[in-house]
């Protein structure tokens, strides 16, 4: 898929089907992962592949909303503050740039094999922290649902994009 299709195809999924995605696919989101830019070449990120229904019970507690339940894998990214870049000069934590670079990799990926993601990040960090057992150097950045759309959100035409005119956002020097 060209990348300007692939910018209007993705949009955020809070319904999906309950069709598990096969292992193959999920190493093809990660690889999309392994090939983002971070700072330094660090990676400095580690994520979480939840798929038993154990854990996914566990996850949703920290973001307790009836559409978020029902995705049939859970993808955790976390910044690993052990091993992120920070700036010399004011000491800068670029660890959480790193993985929203590379969590975008993902999800584009994901919407070019068909699949259906949402960026969650209001989620409860204390419970997710425990949910996943983390090690106090790894800071949860985003929860992504991923899954099959269910039929009838999965239309051929995007739905148009709601978002600010170049003008808006811009300063031309
Ligand atoms: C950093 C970030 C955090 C977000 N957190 C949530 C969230 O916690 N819950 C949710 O339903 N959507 C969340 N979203 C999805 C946004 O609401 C969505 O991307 C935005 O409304 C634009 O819609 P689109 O993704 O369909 O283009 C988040 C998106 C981003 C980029």
């Amino acid at each position: 898929m060209g990348i300007d299709k692939l910018f209007l195809e993705r949009r955020s999924m809070r319904s999906f089907s309950n069709k598990k995605i096969n292992k193959e696919t999920i190493i093809e989101l990660l690889n999309a992962v392994r090939l983002a830019p971070s700072a330094v070449n660090y990676q400095p990120w580690r994520f979480f592949i939840c798929s038993t229904d154990e854990i996914k019970q566990q996850i949703v507690k920290s973001y307790p909303r009836k559409w978020f339940e029902g995705a049939p894998l859970y993808i955790v990214a976390c910044a690993d503050k052990s091993q992120s870049w920070k700036r010399s000069f004011d000491n800068k934590d670029h660890g959480n740039i790193d993985v929203a670079i590379a969590v975008t990799h993902l999800i584009l990926k994901a919407t070019e094999l068909g699949l259906g993601t949402c960026w969650v990040c209001n989620f409860d960090e204390s419970i997710l922290k425990e949910a996943l057992n983390l090690d106090n150097v790894l800071e949860p950045v985003a929860i992504i649902p991923i899954g099959y759309p269910t039929e009838e959100i999965s239309d051929e035409s995007p739905q148009p994009k709601k978002r600010k005119s170049i003008e808006e956002f811009t300063e031309w020097m």
